[in-house]
């Protein structure tokens, strides 16, 4: 049986990640902190007949992040991980504290590692696996007001490179998926939606908005055997915004 962990499953794009795995036929493992997003994203899995399991977490914790890896393997070996969770707090620099930092490092970054390492345990022990990063567009070009944000961001895809690197002789895949801008919870950081929506269009050369669906498809596709020989790739998902 295959099986699957997404962190931040209970938000938009983790949602349909999961949903995407489910149907791919991995019981998927929906990781998030306790609340109605985490519930409304189990509803939605049940409702699709998926297999699948709860484990709310707080992802800075990092012990309780190994041990719900390990229990997650109640659901099938781990073939697939998909580190998804972030938070993006928008700050102007000089009022970015300390405490604000570390916290978007330990969510968006330190987890990533913590659950890749302890990702990479068990499936090297088989030979196989797949590990996804969540970066993000803004990393490519810097982005005002998200220092800290966009600096892990940037570290999704250095720590992709690395663990590429060292995991593909014990036979595991690892690459990113770096959304664009979709029209998620995320969008709530813009003061003025109507001139975000129409600063995105512009930008992208498809003129609409994507879907979370759009990204999952390609995780799927990553973590899949059609993508067997791809590792250590930034896939950009953007409507042709960034193009590199
Ligand atoms: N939406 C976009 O336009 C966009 C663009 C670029 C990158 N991304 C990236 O996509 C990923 C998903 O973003 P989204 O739009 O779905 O955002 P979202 O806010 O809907 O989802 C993020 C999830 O992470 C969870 N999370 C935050 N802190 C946590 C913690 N301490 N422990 C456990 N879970 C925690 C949240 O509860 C939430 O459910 C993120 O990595 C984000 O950086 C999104």
């Amino acid at each position: 049986m295959k099986s699957a962990v997404v962190t931040g499953a209970g938000g938009s794009l983790g949602r349909a990640i999961a949903l995407r795995l489910a149907q791919d036929g991995y019981g998927v493992a929906l990781l998030d902190l306790p609340g109605d997003g985490l519930d409304e994203s189990a509803a939605e899995l049940k409702a699709a007949g998926a297999r699948y399991g709860v484990f709310p977490i707080d992802l800075r914790d990092a012990a309780a992040l190994v041990r719900t890896l390990a229990e997650a393997e109640s659901l099938g070996a781990l073939d697939v991980l998909v580190n998804n969770a972030a938070i993006y707090p928008a700050t102007p620099l000089l009022d970015i504290s300390l405490d604000e930092y570390d916290d978007v490092v330990a969510v968006n970054q330190r987890a990533y590692f913590v659950a890749a390492q302890a990702a990479a345990r068990s499936m090297r022990a088989r030979r196989a696996g797949s590990i996804v990063n969540v970066a993000s567009i803004t990393w490519h070009g810097g982005w005002e007001k998200l220092a800290s944000y966009v600096s892990t961001k940037g570290a999704a895809v250095a720590l992709t490179r690395a663990l590429a690197r060292e995991l593909g002789p014990d036979g595991i895949r690892v690459n990113a998926v770096s959304p664009g801008a979709f029209p998620t919870k995320a969008e709530t950081i813009h003061e003025n939606p109507e001139a975000y929506n129409a600063f995105v269009l512009d930008h992208q050369s498809i003129k609409r908005r994507g879907t979370p669906a759009e990204i999952a498809s390609v995780v799927s596709f990553l973590v899949g055997p059609d993508a067997s020989f791809v590792t250590g790739q930034t896939l950009n998902v953007n409507g042709g915004w960034v193009m590199e």
